[in-house]
């Protein structure tokens, strides 16, 4: 059952500190087929200084009680009154501390949310964050109610003969009938949403881990049964993360255990339980013939981001959910950097700038935008976003950027000591940064409230040795309504030579201020001049994405084609390149022609395709065509995807044909036959490349042949899904690809982590056909709305994946995303609320798609019983 909307908001403004402080939980589950008994001991007081008459009033959702009693004794039923979503206690004593004990019975068998306690494929599994507590028991589930919790759970030892909870085992034994327990002690103050239990039959994965203080960690993987050794990897990558937040920020682990669990069945990537790392299985299991090397990424990506949490988000939590990017911003900067350190840098910076441009910049510019810290919400399921997460890691990067290297770990050291088992706000962390710097940061600060992307508009000019840079950032208002005020920008730069080396020029004293390599622009317009230049150099700008900006420089072709070849900054070749696509692409689809690309920049990209002192990862991410979606972006408005499909289709021709001898050569002098495989960087930056230009080489041929014997001979799922979806999305009805469909279903039927990759495979196909192919595809035996994976293989590979199809001229592409968005939200309204964000950027299509969207959206929205969850985003979405 879920919630229906009740249309309220919830504001920062209106924050209280909590009436009732908790200081110990008590818990005692006892799992059984078709039920759960909880039964809560809350040891509590009123706050000091809180109102003594106040009532105690704890959150619940969906809950019936079955018993109550304070300090030992049943409450008078006059006292209180248990509503589902509520228990209100009056009369509480005025300043003792009192024990309060709650008893529950759930289903989990029942719970399709996959919110508080729920099974997945048997096992018992919760997910607490953001207000799943309440599901289990009624508490003050607000993240700034922090207790110490022992938890015993209780379960038939062949249902469950693993039993997990935070913290660290303490007692375990038998009981009669068959059943046993284990008793978990959380010694470390937590929030309610970081609560955790697991039980049932799983294997095992086990390792150790000693920390620089000596404390020797035991480490455990669990997975459902058979399939344990596809978690070495992420074992792996859990020890790396470990040593790293010790090397990099001086972060111990502070328990004497550390579990992750996969589970198959999960709303979200992973969640950061205390101690039991909850995890979307995707996010841990690997073979390579099962994963791609972008599926190992991931997976490291997101073992060290739960990890990282252990210090920033639990040990340091959250005043409030508003303040939800004080953990994730933050934790996602650590990710980020720790995959940089691990692989390689510019590579990894290419890769997240790619994202944030193709996840946060259309949030950010379209109906669902919000600040980094909003200031009210519905719903705040739907407040995990792009923006939270991903522009808030660039704010703590700007920060990075703007305090140097040492200030900056000088600020996280103080917010580490400083705030140590509090619940923080982001003034609290920007206060540390401040403190340990002197620097001044109310400036700053507007980034957390101001939404919206900026634009950094650039201009130059040279004469007499002297080159004068203006800039002018400004910042509209949009869907969020937010100030505009001029922000604090760190521009880093280069200017250029014509050998490819960096010019070291004094700057002109001037209205910018100028540290290094970084312009700090504070002011809506500002002017920097560098004198003394024996040459005009080549302005690279915002180097290594030092702002999350729209970048508009007036800067000639020739000069960017120049920093493509030139620039010894990577990301700035990189740049260089993809501005000139994205231009081109933009303006082809804008004029609806099929012009071939410029053959320079055709010769660019041949000439770095062929690089060979340039990373291969690094040459895939500099010849890659923007996608259409992201062409759409940068049309803009009155969007017509079929002329963005047709621009691209032409760009890539272009490449392919004035390319293929060179990338032939280059793609055999990749190929390393007969070797293992190994999924380590630069292995997979080899067969990115390879994969890329068989793509080209297969566009320029145009016929699948040897997409098919690429197919075919591939010994791992990352060469194995490339040639496929080169197969299906180029070929679509060859009898090539036929086969290599039917080939890759009936080898991995049996595989639910491969099986999402053939739903998304076939639901991606740039074919008007596809629609019948995803109707088909929703009654397949092993489609499923239960199950989010698969859900969002299906419909969101489609409404996301497939932007000719999803935006059809009739609008069925529509209706079908439209209808089953419909039909998911009856079992899982977070699920469904994310994946109907795919509408979000409705409004910048040609007039006739527009309506067709309008259309399907508000015949969903007139549904009377839909979730809070996708009403919310509904309605922000057409409003
Ligand atoms: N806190 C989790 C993470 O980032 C995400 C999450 C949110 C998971 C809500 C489940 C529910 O890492
Ligand atoms: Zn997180």
């Amino acid at each position: 059952m879920q919630r229906t909307d009740d249309g309220q908001k919830i504001r920062l403004s209106d924050y209280r500190p909590p009436a009732f402080l908790v200081r110990h939980v008590e818990m005692r589950i006892a799992l059984h087929d078709g039920h759960a008994a909880v039964e809560t001991t809350i040891h509590a007081r009123r706050a000091e200084g809180a109102d003594p008459a106040e009532p105690l009033v704890l959150d619940g959702d969906h809950l019936s009680l079955v018993a109550l009693a304070l300090d030992g004794t049943a409450i008078d039923p006059r006292r209180f009154d248990a509503a589902p979503d509520r228990l209100t206690i009056r009369d509480l004593p005025g300043s003792d501390a009192f024990a309060l004990r709650i008893e529950t019975r759930l289903e989990p068998e029942t719970n399709t949310e996959l919110m508080g306690l729920y099974r997945s494929n048997g096992i018992w599994c919760t997910q607490c964050e953001a207000e799943g507590f309440r599901r289990i028991t009624y508490f003050p589930d607000r993240p700034d109610v922090l207790a110490t919790y022992r938890v015993r759970l209780e379960a038939d030892h062949e249902a469950a003969p693993v039993l997990l909870s935070n913290g660290n085992p303490s007692e375990s034994g038998d009981l009669d009938g068959g059943r046993h327990f284990a008793v978990w002690d959380d010694p470390h103050p937590k929030p309610s949403y970081l609560f955790a239990l697991v039980a049932g039959r799983l294997d095992v994965l086990r390792d150790g881990f000693r920390t620089a203080s000596g404390r020797a960690v035991d480490l455990a993987v669990y997975t459902e049964p058979g399939l344990a050794d596809r978690a070495t990897y992420a074992m792996d990558a859990l020890k790396r993360s470990m040593a790293w937040d010790e090397r990099r920020f001086g972060r111990e682990y502070d328990l004497d255990v550390f579990n992750v669990v996969a589970i198959s069945d999960f709303n979200m990537g992973a969640m950061e339980n205390k101690g039991l790392n909850v995890f979307n299985h995707k996010y841990v299991l690997l073979a390579p013939d099962t994963a791609t090397d972008a599926d190992y990424a991931g997976v490291e990506t997101v073992i060290a981001h739960e990890y990282f949490h252990n210090w920033t988000g639990n040990r340091i939590t959250c005043r409030d959910w508003f303040q939800l990017c004080l953990k994730e911003g933050l934790t996602v900067y650590r990710d980020q950097e720790f995959s940089a350190d691990e692989r390689a840098r510019t590579v990894k910076r290419i890769a997240s700038v790619h994202g944030l441009k193709a996840q946060q910049f259309p949030e950010d510019q379209g109906p669902l935008q919000h600040p980094v810290r909003p200031t009210q919400y519905r719903e705040i399921n739907n407040f995990y976003t792009a923006t939270v997460y991903e522009k808030g890691a660039e704010l703590v990067r700007m920060l990075a950027t703007i305090l140097g290297e040492a200030g900056f770990r000088a600020g996280m050291d103080l917010y580490f000591a400083r705030h140590d088992g509090d619940a923080a706000t982001i003034e609290d962390f920007l206060r540390c940064f401040a403190d340990a710097t002197g620097a001044d940061l109310a400036q700053f600060a507007l980034w957390y409230d101001q939404a919206g992307t900026p634009e950094l508009e650039v201009q130059e000019s040279f004469g007499d040795g002297r080159l004068t840079v203006s800039l002018r950032q400004s910042l509209a208002k949009g869907a969020a309504g937010t100030g505009t005020e001029p922000m604090h920008i760190p521009v880093r730069f280069g200017l250029v030579g014509a050998d490819g080396a960096d010019i070291a020029a004094e700057p002109v004293a001037g209205a910018a201020e100028i540290e290094g390599d970084v312009i700090h622009l504070v002011t809506a317009e500002a002017e920097v001049v560098f004198d003394g230049l024996a040459e005009r150099p080549r302005l690279s700008m915002l180097r290594d994405f030092s702002a999350p900006v729209t970048l508009r420089h007036e800067q000639s072709r020739e000069d960017k084609l120049a920093l493509a070849r030139l620039d010894p900054n990577g990301f700035g070749r990189w740049r260089a390149l993809s501005d000139l696509l994205g231009e081109a692409l933009r303006a082809a689809a804008v004029a609806a022609d099929e012009a071939p690309l410029d053959p320079r920049l055709v010769e660019a990209l041949v000439e770095c395709a062929a690089e060979e002192r340039l990373e291969p990862a690094l040459r895939a991410q500099m010849i890659a065509i923007p996608g259409e979606s992201e062409i759409a972006r940068l049309v803009g408005a009155n969007v017509d995807p079929e002329a963005v499909h047709r621009a691209r289709e032409a760009a890539i021709r272009s490449v392919a044909r004035a390319g293929a001898e060179r990338f032939r050569a280059v793609r055999d002098g990749l190929s390393r036959s007969g070797e293992p495989f190994s999924p380590d960087a630069s292995s997979a930056g080899r067969r990115a490349l390879g994969n890329a230009l068989l793509m080209f080489l297969s566009a320029a041929a145009a016929e699948p042949a040897e997409a098919f014997a690429a197919f075919r001979d591939a010994d791992n799922m990352t060469d194995r899904m490339a040639a496929a979806t080169i197969l299906a999305h180029r070929f679509p009805g060859s009898s090539e690809a036929e086969e290599a469909l039917d080939r890759f279903h009936d080898a991995f039927e049996a595989d639910p982590l491969v099986l999402d990759k053939w739903f998304t495979l076939r639901a991606t196909v740039p074919d008007p056909a596809t629609l019948d192919v995803v109707r088909e595809l929703s009654r397949h035996p092993k489609f499923t709305l239960a199950n989010p994976n698969r859900a969002r293989a299906l419909i969101g590979g489609f409404a996301t994946g497939n932007q000719r199809v999803f935006h059809r001229a009739d609008g069925e592409g529509y209706r079908w995303t439209a209808d089953r968005l419909g039909e998911l939200d009856r079992l899982n309204p977070q699920t469904a609320a994310r994946l109907a964000t795919a509408f979000r950027s409705w409004r910048s299509y040609e007039a006739g798609r527009r309506e067709q969207a309008r259309a399907a959206l508000s015949t969903l929205a007139a549904r009377p019983d839909l979730s809070r969850d996708l009403r919310d985003i509904l309605d922000r979405t057409l409003s």
